[in-house]
């Protein structure tokens, strides 16, 4: 009997590491310690060990006992294991790239935005920063547009509760609402408060306003600005810069168009439309693009520069239309979406 046990506890070493699946192992467990198994069987001979070897006999069968449950509960332990990981997938190590993340590519507002600071680089502008949450004077007052200003409804703003701090960005005075930006405009401002003429910026920049979404629309968006400041600098000067970024950027065959408009920081003001139906998807004869004029007088009395002796001219635009008419995309919101699709189609 002695040898039967060991056998059996060899035989089911084997076994049990053979087993993968549950319903192997639950067979196996019914073979070796059920109530119809081998050990139970071994068991009930007990009755025919002589008397004098059954204390010996019976801690063999506690042994074997002991020493089968332990293998059983390896047994299972691997086969958890194993399910556990099936459920998990493959083993994954986070700290290597992904493979299949491929090279990086720009985002077409980034593309249109990064080329036309290059146009307006080859021609003397530096690029200017400033911050998205502004106060009113940058974003309003200094461009000539008080509070009780009509010209502020055609911008419905995202203020700040007066209660917010924002300890990076600069006030004019102290008891100022913040809000965050509804133009580039105010970039003008803090570059011309900054330093003297003669100046050339360009500024583009993230900027929101409160818009209900739709293909043409959105409550944040990007716009482009750019200030000249100089001697004798005329209308013609900015009709010619803008052929010039325009034609860079969308091909020759791009036509502008000054139509008289109204903007409280310039004097004389223009929209600007382009006419590109060389374009794909291009269907309209002129596409609105932008607003443009002449800094009036009061702007650089504001910013202490003489009116007198500076003249200059101000334009800003919206990127995402740029981007729009330059690559044919026809929903404004496909540049927000992430959707890789879109994206890698400007690799
Ligand atoms: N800030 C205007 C807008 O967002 C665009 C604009 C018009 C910018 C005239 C200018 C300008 O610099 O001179 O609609």
């Amino acid at each position: 009997m002695q040898a039967t046990l060991t056998a059996l506890v060899a035989k089911a070493q084997t076994d049990l590491a053979a087993l993968k699946t549950r319903p192997e192992f639950e067979a196996a467990k019914a073979r070796l310690v059920g109530p119809n198994g081998e050990l139970t069987a071994l068991m009930k001979q007990m009755g025919t060990v002589p008397k004098d070897q059954r204390p010996a006999m019976g801690k063999l069968i506690n042994e074997t006992k002991t020493a089968l449950q332990a293998l059983l509960d390896a047994a299972l332990g691997t086969i958890e294991a194993a399910e556990l990981q099936a459920q998990l997938g493959p083993a994954v190590d986070a700290t290597l790239p992904s493979p299949d993340a491929g090279p990086g590519t720009y985002h077409p507002l980034t593309l249109v935005r990064e080329e036309m600071c290059r146009i307006l680089r080859k021609v003397g502008f530096t690029v200017a920063d400033g911050p998205e949450v502004e106060t009113e004077y940058y974003c309003f007052d200094a461009l000539n547009t008080p509070a009780d200003h009509p010209a502020r409804d055609t911008q419905d703003s995202f203020f700040f509760p007066p209660t917010a701090r924002f300890g990076n960005v600069s006030k004019h005075s102290p008891d100022e609402k913040y809000l965050l930006r509804t133009h580039t405009s105010s970039v003008q401002i803090r570059t011309m408060l900054k330093g003297e003429p003669p100046i050339r910026i360009v500024s583009p920049g993230r900027t929101y306003r409160r818009d209900t979404t739709d293909a043409t629309h959105s409550a944040n968006f990007h716009q482009l600005e750019c200030l000249y400041v100089d001697k004798n600098v005329t209308v013609r000067d900015l009709k010619a810069l803008l052929d010039y970024i325009f034609g860079s950027l969308l091909g020759k065959a791009t036509k502008t168009r000054f139509r008289p408009h109204y903007f409280s920081y310039t004097e004389p003001s223009f929209e600007v439309d382009l006419g590109a139906t060389h374009l794909p998807k291009v269907k309209k004869e002129w596409i609105e693009i932008g607003g443009c004029g002449m800094v009036d007088s009061s702007v650089f009395a504001g910013v202490g520069y003489d009116p007198e002796v500076w003249s200059g001219y101000a334009f800003g635009m919206g990127l995402e239309r740029l981007a729009m008419l330059l690559y044919g995309i026809d929903d404004i919101r496909y540049f927000y979406q992430n959707d890789l699709r879109f994206l890698k189609q400007f690799a």
